[in-house]
Order: structure tokens, then sequence, then C-alpha cells
């Protein structure tokens, strides 16, 4: 279906970008395949054929406000006509990078996912890992960031070793293609732990029934397993006196190996280190009794990312650990402020300005007026709700960025929509606004929502197309 720039649309390039924008063509000067969208057309047909020629190394443009209608080319020399039309209606034409696919029905809604960043990230924290083996963290597709392009850019840029929280997170990774060792945190009955271990992944056990439901399974190969003791999280694991037990029967098991032994910490992002010192002095005791029981683990960890960028005092506290499970660090957020380490972050989410408008004073804005104007103002309607990870707890709290300037959300988060206050300012129909990232913190704009940025991370919509940059 794809179309010569000349053979426009049924409606006219004209019809293309309805609502009026800046007299602004970007990408010019790049040569290569653009795409014009549009409301009308089939957006699946369209995301198809748009993908397939990013996949053949096209430069691709769209105008992310819309969803994709009316593809066509555009060499060098038809770049006046595209600019043209463009420009009389005003519509902006934004070049992506090669590998990236237009937002098709997302309306500009975009998370980007910066792998430079990432790689950035990494070096950080394999630097003040100091040789111990990382195991990056990537439950929950990668804290929302997408599997398994993160942990292709994470195992080429030093981490050894991948965690995810489910088996089904690690199928998915085998699925495609990832063959690094991955741990499985959360543990596995015992379907999931046959094909686990015939899949290579190693399982975290909790309690004896798990290693029971592993030995069942072994006959799919031998499973490496690493035993979680309960130094003080009371969450997951098995409690000291117990541990013991889980040991043994683990080594006394045909079939299943003790790769491991870990704990997790509770408190390791709070300024206070006594009660993580404490978890680690019972770990300790732990690994003791675990090495006169015959263990001979390859791998002894307690460190999340706080736990990792609290640095040498927690190392030198269990001198025994040879790796570190970081997950949130290495996405660019921080686990607490005081926290040291060059972070940059790595996902920005970013919507556009959909309509704007003035209101005048004592007009509420968005369901039940939650916010009412003071005075005769504009307010600008982006295209970002709660279905796309902003909560609504940051309504009238919270704020987003439109061309490097901060603007205060009013009225209550939609589902798709949220308004912020924008006065006189030079906003436009079409701009980018950035929720977080590169502008605004995760960790600023979770607190002004009181939440924390693993939750904002991990609540952007599946609908939010995530658009891998810097692969
Ligand atoms: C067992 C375990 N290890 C490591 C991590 C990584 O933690 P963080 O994202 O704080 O680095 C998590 C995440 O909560 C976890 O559950």
């Amino acid at each position: 279906m794809r179309a010569g720039v000349n053979s426009a649309s049924p409606h006219g390039l004209e019809d293309l970008y309805p609502v009026a924008g800046r007299k602004r063509l970007r990408g010019e000067g790049r040569a290569g395949h653009y795409v014009a969208v549009d409301r009308y057309r089939d957006p699946v047909a369209l995301e198809a054929q748009a993908r397939d020629e990013t996949r053949h190394g096209a430069t691709v443009g769209h105008c992310a406000r819309l969803a994709v209608d009316h593809q066509f080319e555009c060499s060098v020399g038809h770049r006046r006509i595209l600019g043209r039309n463009f420009g009389q209606r005003g519509g902006r034409v934004k070049p992506l990078r090669p590998g990236t696919f237009p937002a098709v029905g997302s309306a500009g809604r975009e998370a980007r996912i910066d792998h430079g960043a990432l790689r950035a990230n990494a070096a950080e924290l394999v630097k003040r890992a100091e040789g111990r083996t990382i195991f990056a963290v990537l439950k929950a597709d990668a804290y929302g960031h997408g599997a398994v392009p993160v942990a292709r850019t994470l195992l080429a840029a030093g981490c050894e070793r991948l965690a995810v929280m489910t088996p089904g997170e690690a199928s998915s990774l085998r699925d495609a293609g990832v063959e690094a060792p991955i741990l499985v945190l959360e543990g596995a009955g015992e379907e999931a732990a046959g094909e686990l271990a015939g899949r290579g992944c190693a399982v975290v056990v909790h309690h004896p029934g798990q290693v029971e439901a592993l030995a069942r399974a072994a006959c799919a190969g031998p499973v490496a397993v690493h035993i979680e003791v309960d130094t003080g999280m009371h969450r997951m694991g098995a409690k000291p006196e117990m541990a013991d037990g889980l040991l043994r029967s683990a080594i006394e098991t045909p079939g299943v190996v003790v790769e491991g032994l870990m704990t997790h910490l509770a408190h390791a992002d709070e300024p206070d280190l006594l009660p993580t010192l404490a978890q680690l002095s019972r770990f300790r005791e732990f690994l003791k009794r675990a090495r006169a029981a015959g263990a001979a683990p390859s791998f002894v960890h307690f460190a999340n990312s706080a736990g990792l960028l609290c640095g040498e005092v927690l190392a030198e506290a269990c001198p025994e650990a040879n790796a570190v499970r970081p997950g949130l660090a290495l996405y660019g957020a921080r686990p607490a402020p005081h926290l040291p380490g060059e972070l940059r972050p790595v996902m920005t989410l970013v919507g556009r300005v959909a309509s704007l408008r003035t209101v005048e004073p004592g007009a509420g804005v968005g369901y039940s007026a939650t916010w009412r104007a003071e005075r005769v103002t504009r307010v600008a309607t982006v295209g970002l709700g709660y279905a796309d990870g902003i909560p609504v707890a940051a309504s009238n709290r919270g704020a987003l960025q439109i061309r490097d300037r901060r603007y205060p959300m009013v009225g209550r988060v939609s589902m798709d929509s949220v308004g912020v206050e924008v006065g006189d300012a030079p906003v436009a129909v079409g701009d980018e606004a950035q929720a977080f990232g590169d502008g605004i913190s995760v960790e600023e704009a979770a607190g002004a929502a009181g939440t924390i940025a693993y939750e904002l991370l991990v609540g952007v919509g599946g609908r939010v197309p995530r658009v891998h940059v810097g692969v």
C-alpha cells in the first residue's frame, strides 16, 4: 500500500494535520523514507509496513501526534513538497532514528529507552562492584523498559548474569534468544522447574517444597539453585533456623546443585546502616554453617542497588559476597537521594499537547473540577493519563516539562490525558511534554505523586511504545 508522495491520502495532504502547530519541518536535510500519518486508515497494516521499512534501515519520520494512515516515500528531492504541504497546515514531521518505528496509534506517547545511558549505568555499577559478578535484575519487563533489548545491552556492557522474578519472565528471554545465565528469584513449581532446568536457568529456593519439586524436575537435567535466607526482610527466603535444613536437603537431592546463597536487604536505602549490618551478620552466620555443611556455592550475594551503592561499608561487612543484584540503579534511578553514583535516566516518558484552551477565572478543569482557574489563563491538555503511567495521585501536584520549562498539572489526571497550566508561555498543540526522564527525574515525579520511582517505571502503560535509542 505504499504510495508515491503525489498520490496523497483521499483527504489530501492538507487533511493529514487538522490541528495547526508551528510552521516547522523537522528532519530536513535527511534522506530516506518518511511516514505521514493521520487517523483515517488501518493502523495495523501501516504499522507492519512502517516496521518493515525501518528493518531495512530507512530513516522514518512521522507526525507523532496522530495515528498512522498514509505512508509515502520521500527522497531529498521531494522534501520541498512535503514541507510546503505540511507547512501550510502547520503539521510537524519528526524524524525517528533508524531502527525505531512510529508511535502508531499512540498519539505521540512514547517511552524512549536510552541504551547509551543504560551502558553508562552498567559501567558505573561494574566499577562499584569491584570484581563482583553482576546479576542484572530484569524483572517486570526490565522495570518497564523492555527486557529483551535491555538484556542484550547490559550483557554487552559487562553484566554477566540476569535475574528475573518469575519463570515466565525467564522463558520469554530464552524464547527471544537470550542465552546468558538467568536466576529466577521467585522460585518455581514443579512444572516450571522442569522447563527452567531444561533451559539452563537457576532457581531460588525459599522452602523445602521447592526442593522437592526441583528434585522431580531434575530428570530434565541438573538444576542449579540459590538458597535464600531471610535475615530480616520477612518477605521471602527461609528463616535462618529453617535454612540449614533447606540447604541440607538441597545438597542431598540428586540433580540439584547449590550454586548460590543469598539474602535480601530491607533497609539498605536508609542512611542508618545498623539494621543492614545486623542482617549481614545473620547472613554470615548462615554462610559459616553452610560451609560447615559442605556447601561450596559459586555465588554469594545480598546487594540490591542500594546495597551496592552503599559501597565498602557493606562489602567489608560481608567479604564472602562475590556477586550483586542491582535493578533500579541500572535504569538510572537512585533508591535514595543520599546514595552516591553517577547514574543517567534511561527511560523518558513523553506525550504531546493535544489541545490548548483559555479558561476564565473560576472555570474547573477535569473530572470533578478539582482545580479551578484563579485568573484568565491557558491550559494545555497533554495526551498522557493514568493508562500511560501518570498516577492519579499526581493530580494538582505533579508537573510536565514542555520546551524545557515545567508546568504544573491542573485538574484530576484522566485515563488518557492531563491538563497543565501554561499561562501565556509559548506552548503549541503538538509540542512534546515530558512526564519524567532526562528533564524531570523519575524520582522527583514519583515524589510528587507520593510514590516511588520503581512504581512509576513499571506503571508505564502497555500501549506506550518503547522506542529504543542508541541500541
Ligand atoms: C531479590 C531481589 N534482588 C534484587 C532486587 C533489585 O532491587 P533494586 O531494584 O532495588 O536494585 C530485587 C528487587 O526488588 C529483588 O527482589
